[in-house]
């Protein structure tokens, strides 16, 4: 079977259709429900936020491509003060939803993460009923903080804080890319 190339593309290097294309994939209810942010989000603040990021080094967005068709949407803020990155990410179709490209997306984005901006420390929110990523979580060496509650709107709801070191990552690698590895190309390009 020939394996698939990933490549990330930095949002300098996204085109405005492509740029237009992440709101409709972020609002699609499977990503949307699954986020601490909810709502509907229109054009006018989709283009606003797109503006806030370009002129922001320590905050980076990758639409991310199997053999150029799109795969995933990888969102990073690096907080200097903690040193850490807060990371999100979601496949953009429903789907691609529980056929391993969550792992796949995941696993280069830990790449992205500690091997291609050298980040020390990564950490995340899910939601527990946000199950295919909580089951993702379970897999890997991240520290893991559970029974907490935040507001979601006007909902309470329980989340689980995630939290990973590069030395976490290096540990799980091997593991994860001899599966990765079968179906992709372990080699990743970049566009920053
Ligand atoms: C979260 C997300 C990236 C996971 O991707 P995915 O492709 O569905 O995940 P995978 O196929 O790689 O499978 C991951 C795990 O979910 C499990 N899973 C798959 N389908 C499932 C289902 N219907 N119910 C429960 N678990 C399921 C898989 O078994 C696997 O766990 P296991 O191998 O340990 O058993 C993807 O579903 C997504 O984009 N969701 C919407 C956005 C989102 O939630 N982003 C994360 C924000 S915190």
């Amino acid at each position: 079977m020939k394996r698939k190339k990933f490549k990330a593309v930095a949002l300098a290097h996204l085109d405005q259709e492509t740029i237009d294309q992440i709101r409709i994939w972020r609002n699609q209810d499977f990503v949307r429900l699954q986020s601490l942010r909810q709502e509907i989000i229109d054009e006018a603040t989709h283009q606003k936020w797109v503006e806030q990021l370009k002129g922001d080094d320590n905050r980076h967005l990758f639409v991310c491509y199997l053999d150029d068709e799109p795969l995933g949407v990888i969102q990073l803020n690096y907080d200097p003060d903690t040193d850490m990155v807060e990371s999100g990410e979601y496949l953009v179709s429903e789907d691609f939803q529980a056929c391993g490209y969550g792992t796949i997306l995941q696993f280069f984005e830990g790449a992205i993460i500690y091997e291609v901006l050298n980040y020390n420390r990564s950490c995340g929110v899910v939601l527990m009923t946000n199950t295919k990523n909580v089951r993702l979580q379970n897999r890997k060496s991240s520290v893991q903080e559970v029974n907490v509650h935040i507001k979601v709107g006007d909902a309470d709801r329980e989340i689980m804080r995630v939290s990973m070191t590069k030395e976490d990552f290096v540990r799980d690698k091997e593991k994860t890319l001899k599966l990765v590895s079968h179906f992709v190309d372990p080699d990743i390009e970049v566009i920053l």
